[in-house]
């Protein structure tokens, strides 16, 4: 196979900036497609929090002139490195008038008025930042609705430049959701001319749709999971968009994403009390006490330990679990949650902590550390997304010997195989009905596997740690796309 120059943009990449999912996958998709002999490099924006001392950035020499229509010529200073154990480049794009902040999209849960400017600038200097290195890419790799602008600029402004004559673009959609929209004045810096501010192309209820604009001229999208592939081609999960997506079926993916073992495994975690593995478990027990103590919860061995981390957003069920969990309270188990988001969600958990100070444990924030130890103590892992694109959490817990409890959508249907009473078989246990009621059941379900199936919850677990999500192998889905997109081009 040929050797194929990758650009990927994204707007958070592990473990430079995270704010969820879509870090990790920019983070470690790279690594792979290296390893399979690509030249891939990644762009990003240079966030205040980006430490450029700690991991040793270097500035490139000159400024890169980023063109932003109205607002005239904007110049960035570009910082180099490399994604750690690997010789992967990361270019950092600097910016502070726009990334010198403290969040990323927003400040206490609500989003920078400028995003708009922010991304479409990132998504020019991507472009400009090719042009400055010379790089000539095969397939830019763009994702979501922050770089969704790539596919476009690459159709209009640079559609006859030279230094992309042979470019083609990839979209990722890591979430459907979040799609860019704007008012139409974006149309200003982005700058490709208003011809293109139409039904069929940006425009959307006399707006602009970055992502619709991403879907329409990107030359192949990809939706993280088979399930979320067709799920978005219907008016539950498509968000407005699904029939545009229908009319683009054509080019439409679902290449799952993988795990980086290096960091996600408890035989090398060394972020948890005690390592384990599936031949000698009894450094998940130590886990366990570790996190019990950690949160005052009784130091009990026997009983049903369930962690929750991710996002406080609806995507992620917390409607449905908080409409549960009186009913949840009642059953002998403990549960321990992490996450920050949705402000009703911060309050309503903190609160049940001193009404369930036995039962109910939780730290509102994020920490890196504290996710890996919840993954390592908890017997069971909770995810009742009302959707979910591919999710991470759930396969990192397979690993960990903590058996998912996941609402069937998505990348959780994907990943997670029913438990089977007679055949032992299975990796978790699921449901399907968005309801309180469903997630409670099966809940129930999985307290009394692990309460009177004693041997049936081993070999769950052991089902479960012995799964793999082999990043090398999504990334070989992602070599086919990019061929595909390469072969479309030169048939045109
Ligand atoms: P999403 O991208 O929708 O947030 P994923 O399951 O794909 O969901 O990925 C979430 C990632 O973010 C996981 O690596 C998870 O461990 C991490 N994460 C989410 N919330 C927190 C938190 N509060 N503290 C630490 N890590 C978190
Ligand atoms: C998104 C999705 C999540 C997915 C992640 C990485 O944020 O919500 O399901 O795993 O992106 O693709």
């Amino acid at each position: 196979m040929k050797k194929l120059n990758i650009l990927l943009a994204a707007s958070e990449v592990v473990p430079f900036a995270k704010s969820g999912g879509l870090a990790d996958v920019a983070g470690a998709l790279p690594k792979a497609l290296r390893a399979l002999g690509h030249d891939v490099r990644v762009v990003m924006p240079r966030y205040y929090i980006v430490d450029k001392e700690k991991y040793g950035l270097k500035r490139m020499e000159g400024s890169l002139g980023v063109p932003m229509g109205s607002k005239g010529e904007l110049w960035a200073a570009v910082y180099e490195g490399l994604l750690p154990g690997s010789d992967v480049p990361v270019y950092f794009i600097e910016y502070d008038a726009y990334f010198g902040r403290k969040g990323l999209y927003d400040e206490d849960g609500k989003g920078f008025v400028d995003n708009d400017k922010r991304f479409i600038f990132f998504s020019k200097a991507v472009m400009q930042l090719a042009k400055k290195l010379r790089f000539h890419p095969d397939v830019i790799h763009a994702n979501d609705w922050h770089t969704a602008s790539i596919p476009v600029l690459l159709n209009t402004t640079y559609a006859y430049d030279e230094d992309f004559r042979d470019t083609g673009s990839l979209l990722s959609i890591h979430n459907l959701e979040h799609q860019g929209k704007f008012p139409k004045s974006a149309m200003d810096v982005l700058s490709v001319g208003w011809g293109h501010f139409n039904a069929d192309e940006l425009e959307e209820y006399d707006g602009i749709n970055l992502l619709k604009g991403g879907i329409v001229h990107a030359d192949a999208i990809n939706a993280v999971s088979k399930k979320y592939a067709q799920e978005i081609r219907t008016s539950e999960f498509g968000c407005g968009l699904e029939r545009l997506i229908n009319e683009k079926s054509y080019k439409l993916y679902g290449v799952l994403n993988g795990v980086d073992y290096e960091e996600w495994s408890p035989a090398v975690d060394t972020l948890i009390a005690q390592n384990f593995d599936v031949d000698a478990m009894e450094g998940k027990l130590a886990c366990k006490e570790a996190l019990q103590k950690r949160f005052n919860l009784p130091l009990r061995k026997n009983v049903p330990l369930i962690g929750l981390v991710g996002r406080l957003a609806e995507q992620k069920g917390i409607g449905l679990l908080a409409a549960a969990i009186w009913k949840l309270m009642e059953l002998d188990i403990q549960i321990v949650l992490l996450g920050a988001g949705e402000k009703w969600a911060e309050r309503f958990f903190s609160e049940l902590v001193a009404r369930y100070p036995q039962k109910f444990a939780c730290y509102i924030g994020y920490q890196n550390d504290l996710a890996h130890q919840i993954e390592a103590a908890s017997d069971m892992f909770l995810m009742p997304s009302l959707f979910e694109p591919c999710g991470l959490n759930q396969i990192y817990s397979l690993r960990y010997g903590t058996i998912p409890i996941v609402r069937a959508t998505g990348g959780l249907d994907d990943t997670i195989e029913n438990y089977d009473n007679d055949h032992k078989s299975g990796t978790g246990f699921k449901f399907y009905d968005a309801t309180p009621e469903a997630l409670i059941g099966t809940v129930k379900w999985a307290v009394d596997v692990y309460n009177h199936d004693k041997e049936g919850f081993a070999q769950l677990q052991s089902n479960a740690m012995q799964k793999r999500f082999d990043w090398s192998e999504a990334a070989k889905g992602y070599e086919e796309i990019y061929e595909k997109i390469i072969a479309g081009r030169s048939n045109t």
